[in-house]
């Protein structure tokens, strides 16, 4: 599965159930996004998908690889405040 962070693509041979946050820390090494409740609740794992925010521990990394399809072409403008990471 591909995956672009920050601009840069990753070719990744993961679940795609797996959380985007366990991806993003063990598979590539990423550690701004920090675990803190694994619920969704603290914010602590946040993460920009195509200029929105999400809780990476509780989303799966295949659901990016839906999101991405589903929202090119859409002409919506990207954030300019993007935080420490930024999937495409
Ligand atoms: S770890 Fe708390 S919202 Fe994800």
């Amino acid at each position: 599965m591909l995956l672009t962070v920050n601009g840069k693509t990753h070719d990744l041979d993961v679940e795609p159930e797996m959380p985007l946050l366990w991806v993003l820390r063990d598979e590539l090494g990423i550690t701004g996004p920090k675990y803190g409740c694994g619920k969704a609740l603290c914010g602590a794992c946040t993460v920009h998908l195509n200029g929105s925010a999400v809780r990476s521990c509780v989303l799966p990394v295949g659901a990016v690889q839906a999101r991405r399809h589903h929202h090119r072409g859409t002409g919506q403008p990207r954030s300019a405040a993007r935080r420490a990471v930024g999937l495409d």
